[in-house]
């Protein structure tokens, strides 16, 4: 019987060192098999005389339920293996973030565009919006820029190919203000009077230019007023007032200096005080204590008849404001460039 013993001892070191079930069940047939060593033993109790048959049957089935739980015991170690290497495999790190789909928000350039014309609809100016394709009549000559004048070559133009110069990328949103004015008196041509006109006009525009400071499409922000006592009162008041509630800062100046355009007349440039130093000069507005946002002046006759309104009666002013100046301002961002280089770590800061 010492036999039994060894065969189970066997049995059980071997069925440890195989890990995979076929194995373990080809294992199992050595023992347990038609053949196998157990069963041979069993066979042989038949042989025995009956006095020791029931002692060595009583061995035989302590060593066959011996084998039988090891081989148990491996097939769950075997089983339970497998199961930890899949959860270690297919592990989840409940601790990252979750891949759903991440909110988008506006650009910090849109913000300001949607930021300004609600400012402005607050004291009844409407958004009013034109082609980024101009024609050159709209871009320029409409806005007493006659061909060969020289104030066009100060906008360094993109002309659309194949299109002579008839068509371009517009240069500035003031070709707004023509679209705007013809369709108006259109409208009310078969009237007495037209009632006034107050358009706020946000969108791109384009000029071969590229730098820190500038770059090839940018925003600007027409605006316009006319009526038929509208005077440089009600401009400087209107965009004081703009100002202060954009930056939220009632203690911002304005100034205007003469300045030329050839749709306005007078022109201005509009400087507000430094909304950093409060005009006591600084690095942002180079020690000046003041910072150019604005083109400005009173319509010039001459736009007012080519979009068929009466120069002799109506009358008004419009600007031309540069927004993304605007935003860096009102974030603090020192490279226009930024704006449009679509790197998530700067817009997402802004969302
Ligand atoms: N269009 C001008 C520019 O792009 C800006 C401008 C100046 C617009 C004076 C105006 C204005 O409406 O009155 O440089």
């Amino acid at each position: 019987m010492q036999d039994l013993e060894r065969i189970v001892q066997e049995a059980v070191a071997l069925f440890a060192s195989i890990s995979d079930p076929a194995g373990l069940e080809q294992a199992k047939a050595r023992y347990l098999g038609k053949t196998g060593s157990l069963t041979e033993a069993m066979k042989a109790l038949g042989k025995l005389p009956s006095e020791q048959r029931r002692e060595a049957g009583r061995l035989v089935n302590e060593a066959k339920d011996a084998i039988e739980s090891g081989l148990n015991e491996r097939r769950a170690a075997i089983a339970n293996a497998k199961l930890e290497g899949r959860l270690a495999q297919e592990a989840l790190d409940v601790t990252l973030p979750g891949r759903g789909a991440s909110r988008g928000a506006l650009h910090p350039a849109t913000r300001t565009l949607e930021r300004i014309e609600r400012l402005f609809r607050s004291i009844g100016f409407e958004a009013a919006d034109g082609p980024e394709i101009e024609s050159d009549f709209h871009n320029f000559t409409a806005l007493n820029q006659p061909e060969h004048h020289p104030a066009r070559s100060m906008h360094d133009t993109f002309y659309l190919k194949g299109e002579g110069q008839n068509v371009l990328l517009r240069t500035h949103t003031s070709p707004i203000q023509v679209r705007y004015m013809q369709a108006h008196r259109e409208r009310y041509k078969d009237q007495a009077s037209m009632p006034e006109i107050r358009i706020i006009a946000p969108g791109r525009v384009y000029r071969v230019d590229s730098d820190a400071t500038h770059s090839p499409m940018f925003h600007q922000v027409e605006g316009l007023w006319i009526g038929e006592s509208v005077s440089f009162a009600d401009l400087k008041g209107v965009l004081t007032l703009f100002l202060r509630r954009f930056f939220e800062d009632d203690s911002i100046r304005t100034r205007f200096r003469p300045s030329f355009f050839p749709f306005t007349e007078p022109s201005a440039e509009v400087d507000m005080s430094c909304v950093f130093c409060g005009g006591d000069g600084c690095r942002v507005c180079s020690h000046t204590g003041w910072l150019e946002i604005a083109g400005s002046g009173q319509v010039h006759p001459n736009v007012l008849r080519h979009c068929g309104i009466d120069s002799e009666r109506y009358i008004g002013f419009a600007f031309g404001m540069g927004p993304d100046r605007l935003t860096m301002l009102r974030y603090g961002i020192n490279d226009l460039r930024l704006f449009y280089d679509g790197d998530l770590r700067f817009l997402s800061q802004f969302a």
